[in-house]
Formats: structure tokens, C-alpha cells, sequence
């Protein structure tokens, strides 16, 4: 039985046990964080006078305990009635060895959201990265002198050999290429913030991409005219969107292949944080291509620095580009099907001066208090 308590505690989402009239006969740690009450005050009530929710599901909660078989509801909003209510997924089973016992754990699904989309660079990562810094230092030097080496030897070489001196020239320059990505991580330093317009950042990867790795590419610009300026690095943002430019490019490959930059507006956007406090990011970016989509397999990992679904590629893409947003407290997301991939950037705006509206002499009045 210990052992049956232990699992139920470390439950990591909430979770209550019902008897065969309804009635809560316990809840799990997570449960009492959910409902904000403890388990004491609350064993013995109504669970649905507790948890409120907004689909008719009584009936089928009823049949689920006389088949006795475990029932799945997706997407109900269930609230506390001290709270907003939240999007959850229900999963209800009958309780083995309790006639008419029903366990009911709920899954906030914005909790399942952020999980996986948390792409700020985890700290497994970041250390793996500052590895690879260090390493990638260390081998270039020794690398040039390889490269120097293997092209002296190859004057004296017949042609034959001289193949093989030539593999080793090239793979050296693949590898100082990787290495050069690498220490990309090392020398970026925190973001200069201050005010950009986002399309002029745009423009400049377009037509950046559309002279070099993107030639093939048509790219549309979506843009919404009045998005106000954005608070970040000119410089970072344009590497970010180069980057993701890039990846599309190549997943469309030499059939080409068409590119939407969707700019908007989202006034409700926000970013909630662990510490509970929010950030608006309303600045909406949105890199939209028409290839084949991320490759299934990594789909979940492609912010990972060092997951690649290119033979030649490296992963760093991807990873710089989330390192980026996330010293710009901004936020990445992707969704992804065949035939649509959506990069969505979200960041925050600068914050509109009162000084305009403010007349002179408030403006006075204002200084006059400060003094
Ligand atoms: N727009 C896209 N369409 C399809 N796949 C993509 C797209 N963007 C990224 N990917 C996938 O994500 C992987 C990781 O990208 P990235 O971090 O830039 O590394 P790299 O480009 O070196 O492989 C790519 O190899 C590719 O498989
Ligand atoms: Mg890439």
C-alpha cells in the first residue's frame, strides 16, 4: 500500500477518487493545487458541486461505471468556481477491486502545451553547447594544419592520390563550416533592445535569401501595415529569420517552392511564466512554407541543438534561433503538416510614449513632482 500512496502522490496531474455516489474520498497533491483546498476539506463532498464542467458528461459517466470502462473527454473547460475555468482533458477509469469507485484525472491541456513547446534552450543543452564551444575551438587549430598539410602533400601526388588529399581538404572544410556554427553560440551576446520595425527586418532577409539560398523560392510578403515597432535586436531577428528562411528553402529543394511572411497583431498574446508573472507579446511573426513538412521522427526535438533531418545538415539552425527568442524573452512555436509549416515568432512591442498626448504643462506639473 505504500507504494500505492507514493504513485498517487507523485501523480503530476491532478487527480481525484471518487465513491459510488460521487462523493471525493481523495485527491492527490496535484488535485489540491488545482482546486486550491486540501484534501481534509474537501473529502466526502459533491465532486460536482467542486469541479465545474462545461459539457454534459453525467450520462456518459454514469454508463462508464456500469460498463465499468474508462472514459476520455478532450477538450472541456473545467473551472473551480474560484477560478477562469481552464481547457482540460478528462480521463475517468473505474477504480480495480471498488465496485462503483471512479478515479478522474485531469489534464489542463494549456499545462501539455507549454510542455512541449518550450523551446527556450534547456539547460541539458545549454551545457552541451558550451561543450561543443570549447571543442570546437580546440580542433580548428589543429585542423588548419591537416588542411595544410594533406594540400603540400598533394603537389608531389599523382592524380589517383591526389583524390584522397582532396577528401581530406574538403571534409576539413565541412567540419571548420560545423565548427564555425558552433562557435556562433559562443559569441552571441545578449540582444542590444531597442526599437525595430519588424518588416524592415523582413525585407532584408528576403532579399537576402532570394539573392542566395532562396533563389528558387517565391516569397510573398503578408504584411499587417500598422503593426507597431518591435522591442529587439535588428541584427538577431534578422538571423533568426534568415535561418528559418534557410530551412525552408532547402526542405522545398530545388523544385522550389513558395514562402508567406505573415505579419500581425495579437493584442491577447502573452507569455505566462514559471513564476506566474505574464509578458505581452502581441508582435506576431509568421514564416509559412508549402514543402513537405518537418520529418515526423524529430519533429518534437527541432529546436535541439544537433537534431537534423538533412544529411548534410548540423541542427544549430534551429537552436540558435531559439537561444535567440528566448534572450528576447520572445516566444517560438511551429506547427506542421505536409504542405504548410508555420514558424510563428511572437514578440513584444515597444511600449507607446505618453510624452505625445502629454501637454506641456503636465509635462511640467510631471517634472515639478519629481523634483
Ligand atoms: N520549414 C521546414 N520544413 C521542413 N523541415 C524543417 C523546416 N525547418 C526545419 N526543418 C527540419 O528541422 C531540422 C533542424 O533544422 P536546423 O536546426 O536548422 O538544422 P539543419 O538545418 O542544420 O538541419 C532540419 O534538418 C529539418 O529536418
Ligand atoms: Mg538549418
Amino acid at each position: 500500500m505504500m507504494e500505492d500512496d507514493a504513485v498517487w502522490a507523485s501523480l503530476p496531474v491532478p487527480a481525484l477518487l471518487l465513491d459510488e455516489d460521487d462523493n471525493i474520498v481523495a485527491i492527490n497533491p496535484a488535485a489540491e493545487g488545482f482546486l486550491n483546498t486540501s484534501s481534509k476539506s474537501i473529502n466526502g463532498q459533491k465532486v460536482w458541486e467542486k469541479v465545474m464542467i462545461d459539457s454534459p458528461l453525467e450520462d456518459a459517466f454514469e454508463r462508464a461505471r456500469k460498463t465499468s470502462s474508462p472514459l476520455f473527454v478532450n477538450d472541456v473547460d473545467v473551472g473551480t468556481g474560484e477560478r477562469a475555468p481552464l481547457h482540460c482533458n478528462l480521463q475517468i477509469a473505474p477504480m480495480a477491486g471498488q465496485p462503483g469507485h471512479m478515479m478522474f484525472l485531469i489534464s489542463p491541456r494549456e499545462l501539455a502545451g507549454r510542455l512541449t513547446q518550450d523551446h527556450t534552450v534547456k539547460s541539458a543543452a545549454k551545457s552541451a553547447i558550451g561543450m561543443a564551444e570549447m571543442l570546437a575551438h580546440e580542433i580548428k587549430n589543429p585542423l588548419a594544419g591537416i588542411t595544410g598539410a594533406a594540400q603540400l602533400l598533394s603537389m608531389n601526388l599523382s592524380a589517383q592520390d591526389q583524390e584522397l588529399t582532396d577528401l581530406i581538404v574538403a571534409e576539413s572544410r565541412r567540419i571548420v563550416k560545423l565548427l564555425e556554427q558552433v562557435e556562433q553560440f559562443g559569441n552571441l551576446t545578449l540582444p542590444d533592445m531597442r526599437p525595430v520595425n519588424i518588416h524592415d527586418v523582413l525585407d532584408r532577409a528576403r532579399r537576402s535569401a532570394l539573392l542566395g539560398f532562396g533563389a528558387q523560392m517565391k516569397i510573398i510578403e503578408d504584411y499587417d501595415p500598422s503593426l507597431p515597432m518591435a522591442l529587439g535586436d535588428p541584427d538577431q531577428l534578422l538571423q533568426v529569420v534568415l535561418n528559418l528562411l534557410k530551412n525552408a528553402s532547402e526542405a522545398a529543394g530545388s523544385a522550389g517552392g513558395t514562402i508567406r511572411l505573415h505579419t500581425f497583431f495579437e493584442h491577447s498574446f502573452r507569455l505566462r511564466r514559471s513564476d506566474g508573472e505574464g509578458r505581452a507579446l502581441p508582435l506576431q511573426i509568421e514564416i509559412i512554407d508549402d514543402g513537405p513538412g518537418l520529418p515526423p521522427d524529430i519533429a518534437g526535438d527541432i529546436f535541439d541543438p544537433f537534431v537534423s533531418g538533412r544529411e548534410n545538415g548540423t541542427g544549430l539552425g534551429l537552436a540558435l534561433v531559439s537561444k535567440i527568442m528566448s534572450d528576447h524573452d520572445g516566444w517560438i512555436s511551429v506547427t506542421s503538416v505536409p504542405g504548410k509549416t508555420v514558424f510563428r515568432l511572437s514578440l513584444p512591442m515597444v511600449k507607446p510614449k505618453k510624452a505625445k498626448s502629454a501637454t506641456a504643462k503636465s509635462a511640467k506639473a510631471k517634472s515639478s513632482k519629481e523634483s
